[in-house]
């Protein structure tokens, strides 16, 4: 049996658990989560997934010390306490495949650390930043022809900094491109408390501007109820995704410019970790950003909040508090 463990068990890692039920082969699952409550309702999101297959499963509050091999372990925590997750878990056991969730961490000095860890310990590692895996964001790619684009992301209280690195992630991945420069003269600056305690988001607008002339704007409404809109546009496309609609609308010369509409399901954690453990298992690879790349990603990002709220508070940051 293949030996997958869940560490941090809450919104996202019960997701991910149940995403576990609809893998083919058994597995040996092991979820680690201090807080009681978050094992009770991993376990029946885990039991109310779909899947025929007979796993087995265990549920505990802190890192178990007999295993030391490990195929593949989610790091579901918020971002405060990842590094020393992945530290306490690769000291122990050697993890073929890693998953980590964002934002990686807090603190700029914890992305080379890690990084440094994990070639130490042989260990693959990726980011769960799944938008170039989902459909409408993935066929995108498809029909460019220039790699400049204008990338507009909006909605009402989007949770700014967090959802960025999807969309930093995604232009990434149609661009080819992830060298940028950010512009935060757009936010507002007051920061507002994120809905994962003790941590902080913004509202406003962030602007990106790749070296290969992509700028990105990735805008959060502080009120309203104003659904995520993502337009993506080039002389040759525009193409617009409502993920609430669960569709899509593309426009091209070809067309004479009409607007087609299309049908754009938008697949749930729930079900996107099914194939990206299946693909590790067999193929020992997946679809998501690797460590690497992800970590180029966050760190012009991270610095450029952090550096924002230190000229607009009365509070110094060292770190990043963002998760
Ligand atoms: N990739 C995505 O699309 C996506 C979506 C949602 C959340 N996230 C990210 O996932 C992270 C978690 O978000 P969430 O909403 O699930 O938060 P959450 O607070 O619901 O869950 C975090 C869990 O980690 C547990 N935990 C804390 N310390 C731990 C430790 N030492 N060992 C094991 N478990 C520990 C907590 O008890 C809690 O249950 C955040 O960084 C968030 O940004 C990513």
């Amino acid at each position: 049996m293949k030996r997958i463990y869940v560490i941090g068990a809450g919104s996202i890692g019960s997701r991910h658990l149940q995403a576990l039920k609809a893998v083919k082969r058994p597995l040996d699952i092991t979820v680690v989560d201090p807080a009681p409550g978050a094992l009770r309702r991993a376990e029946q999101r885990f039991l109310a997934g779909r899947g025929k297959t007979r796993h087995h499963t265990r549920y505990v509050a802190t890192l178990p010390h007999e295993h030391s091999a490990i195929d593949v372990a989610i790091i579901a925590t918020n971002a405060d306490v990842r590094r020393q997750v992945v530290e306490a878990l690769l000291n122990r056991a050697d993890v073929r495949y890693l998953i980590l969730e964002k934002l990686l961490f807090c603190a700029k000095p914890d992305f080379s650390a890690i990084q440094t860890l994990l070639k130490r310990r042989r260990t693959k590692a990726w980011v769960n930043c799944p938008m170039r895996l989902m459909p409408p964001y993935r066929d995108v790619k498809t029909k460019l022809t220039t790699t400049a684009l204008s990338y507009h992301a909006t909605g009402s209280q989007i949770a700014l900094v967090t959802t960025a690195i999807h969309y930093l992630d995604h232009i990434a991945y149609l661009t080819g491109c992830a060298d940028y420069r950010v512009d935060t003269s757009f936010l507002n600056a007051k920061p507002v408390p994120s809905k994962r305690k003790g941590f902080l988001e913004l509202t406003g607008t962030l602007l990106f501007q790749f070296s290969n002339g992509t700028i990105g704007k990735i805008t959060s409404y502080p009120t309203g109820n104003a659904p995520t809109m993502v337009e993506i546009a080039t002389p040759d496309l525009y193409y617009l995704v409502r993920e609430a609609d669960q569709k899509t609308w593309i426009a091209e010369p070809k067309h004479n410019w009409r607007w087609l509409e299309r049908s754009a399901p938008i697949p749930f954690q729930s079900q996107i970790t099914t194939g990206i453990v299946e693909s590790l298992l067999a193929q020992g690879t997946c679809l998501l950003p690797t460590y690497r790349e992800s970590a180029a990603l966050h760190l012009p990002l991270l610095e450029a909040v952090r550096t924002f709220l230190n000229k607009h508070g009365r509070k110094k940051y060292r770190y990043y508090p963002f998760t």
